[in-house]
């Protein structure tokens, strides 16, 4: 949510300073903006609208000069999307220019003082506080205002400050958003996610929480709250990213390519956790004696990671026979969670930065639980603060929309159930051999569902014009739904439901009329038959069926849905990693056919930073 970029070198500081938002603007893209300091003056472009914008109104400019510059792609939090709400924002002396990923929340008394001190603010935004705060402080020192302004400000910030009077350094300031300095030859850089710089260096710092960088070409000094130098050579790692991967190659979309790539990263998930047919985590030490105590499991994520929690409490519960309850982060955090030492907290996460599922592990973690997470984003804020972490291998997923993240999220899933409940010994071993051979014939079953995008293609231009659907199923398939639904309303903008099949008739069923579209999961053997009556009670009130199965229901099937699409018969358990792909594949289809932004859909952004 929003991205920070900034540069200061002997070079070009702006042509990498949009490059760098173009790799970000996956983060937020309502609006964008650039500050550079130019003969100790700090030019500032900013413009409503997408990255474009910005680089039509640059492309007169002779800026090729500058060498220190600082740039934000934004998600509005404080004030609409608008040329003066973009970043940066300068102060009135127009010395002090502020990028800002975060929300300050104590910005409205800040204000207040401020006016009073006979500063003017001419913006919506809580960040213009920051600027006008340094700007208050500046004696110059820019270090050491940069300390006094921020040790007052309340809530979360990444930031990239730039002084006209200190054209030679950028400070970069890290609480509760994230934000990685990179070295290069002769120049230096910070930004919001690696990706941005990785045109540039594959040598990193991540900047821990409440430390300040000056950063000038040569050099990078970091301090802690107490004002005393930290940082060492042995602090920089290198990222051995492929930078292909960020790129969307021969596909028009990110979401079709993270979609195609499915197999490829659930095989690198799987593959490393999986050596002569048993299950080891070389990255998760747990105790056994741990497990053995264990009375209760919490999953706790947003959004799409949420579902495939839901998806990960059938299985667990089954599996180990322990109670899992999945809340959304959000509401986890402001509850009374009955947590204790007997108690896991899985948090699940792409990014590893989404704030409320960083502030609900702070919270088990202060109530005495354990906390595991399953991330992809190595070195996040998340991954850093638990005690257990469990990387996928889903690589930088750049859609907004996860579809590969996901899918490797139920692979971890899967695994840890397993490994549990044989360290448990609630799972027999010729029931764990024939699971662990289910899962790692996952990606070429996937591999079969993907050679027939073509025919979701067609079933999608049927319905394109849709203007409402519900998704449902039972057990495991009413979770894939919820995922299955979420992913088509983000994208295609059809308002969606997913409900429990046996739950509709308890309200949503009037809702149902002629020609209301049903998208209908039934994988589950043992359920199909009461699907079967849960379809024909809504299609005898007018809907049309979509419904996904497999070849063995084709008799029952093919006389009540409108469309049918078989998947393999594959596994009653792991058939979530299966019948989410053609959920993925209708909500891409009809986003291309309804001429949406598939990547970056509106009022969205990827990594959810502030509350
Ligand atoms: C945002 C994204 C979703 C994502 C959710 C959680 O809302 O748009 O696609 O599922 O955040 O993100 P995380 O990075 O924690 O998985």
């Amino acid at each position: 949510m929003c991205g920070i970029i900034g540069y200061i070198g002997a070079g070009e500081a702006l042509p990498f300073l949009l490059k760098g938002l173009e790799k970000m603007e996956y983060r937020g893209y309502d609006s964008s903006g650039v500050a550079v300091v130019s003969e100790n003056k700090i030019k500032v472009y900013k413009k409503c609208g997408r990255l474009k914008e910005l680089e039509n109104a640059l492309k007169n400019e002779e800026l090729l000069e500058c060498s220190a510059g600082i740039g934000h792609t934004r998600w509005a939090t404080h004030g609409k999307p608008s040329d003066i709400n973009s970043h940066p924002h300068t102060s009135k002396s127009g010395k002090i220019s502020v990028v800002h990923n975060g929300i300050i929340e104590n910005y409205i008394s800040l204000k207040n003082f401020l006016t009073q001190e006979g500063y003017k603010f001419i913006s919506d935004t809580d960040t213009e506080v920051i600027a006008q705060l340094i700007d208050f402080y500046y004696n110059g020192d820019l270090l050491d205002s940069v300390q006094k302004a921020v040790s007052r400000l309340e809530g979360s910030y990444a930031l990239g400050i730039l002084c006209s009077d200190e054209p030679d350094k950028i400070i970069a300031v890290k609480k509760d958003s994230p934000l990685i300095i990179g070295t290069g030859e002769n120049e230096n850089y910070i930004a919001s996610d690696v990706m941005a710089l990785l045109l540039r260096t594959r040598k990193i710092y991540r900047l821990q929480e409440n430390n300040i960088a000056v950063i000038k070409k040569d050099s990078i000094t970091v301090y802690n709250p107490a004002k005393k130098v930290l940082n060492s050579e042995n602090d920089f790692e290198f990222v051995n990213w492929d930078i292909e991967s960020t790129n969307k190659g021969n596909y028009e979309h990110f979401m079709m390519k993270e979609i195609m790539e499915q197999p490829t990263v659930i095989s690198k998930t799987v593959s490393s956790r999986i050596k002569n047919g048993e299950i080891y985590f070389d990255d998760f030490d747990i105790a056994d004696e741990y497990l053995k105590n264990l009375s209760k499991i919490y999953i706790v994520a947003c959004g799409s990671a949420a579902n495939a929690g839901v998806v990960g409490k059938y299985i667990m519960e089954k599996l180990i026979k322990i109670p899992v309850e999945v809340e959304l982060a959000s509401e986890f955090r402001y509850k009374t969670p009955l947590i204790d030492e007997s108690t896991l907290l899985i948090v699940i996460s792409q990014s590893g930065e989404t704030a409320d599922s960083l502030a609900a592990l702070r919270e088990a973690k202060r109530l005495g639980a354990k906390v595991l997470s399953i991330v992809n984003v190595k070195g996040s804020s998340i991954a850093n603060e638990s005690d257990y972490v469990i990387y996928t291998s889903a690589g930088p997923e750049i859609a907004v929309a996860t579809t590969k993240a996901y899918s490797c999220q139920l692979c971890i899933l899967y695994l840890l159930s397993l490994f549990i409940a044989n360290k448990l010994n609630r799972i027999s071993s010729d029931k764990l051999y024939e699971c662990i051979n289910k899962i790692s014939s996952i990606s070429d079953k996937i591999e079969e569902v993907l050679s027939k995008k073509d025919e979701i293609m067609e079933i999608a231009k049927k319905y394109k014009d849709t203007e409402y659907a519900f998704f449902i199923g039972r057990n495991l398939d009413y979770a894939v739904c919820m995922e299955g639904s979420l992913k088509l309303k983000e994208v295609s903008y059809i308002h969606s439901e997913a409900y429990a099949a046996g739950e509709l008739k308890h309200g949503p069923i009037s809702l149902i009329e002629n020609g209301t579209l049903v998208l209908a999961l039934l994988t589950q053997d043992k359920l199909f038959d009461k699907m079967i009556s849960n379809l024909r009670e809504v299609k005898a009130r007018g809907a049309k069926i979509f419904a996904i199965t497999t070849d063995i229901h084709k008799d029952k099937i093919s006389q009540i849905a409108e469309s049918v699409f078989y998947i393999p018969d594959f596994s009653n358990e792991f058939s979530p990693s299966l019948s989410v792909i053609p959920f993925q594949i209708f909500s891409y289809y009809s986003a291309l056919l309804r001429n949406c932004d598939i990547d970056k859909p509106r009022n969205l952004a990827k990594s959810v930073t502030v509350e």
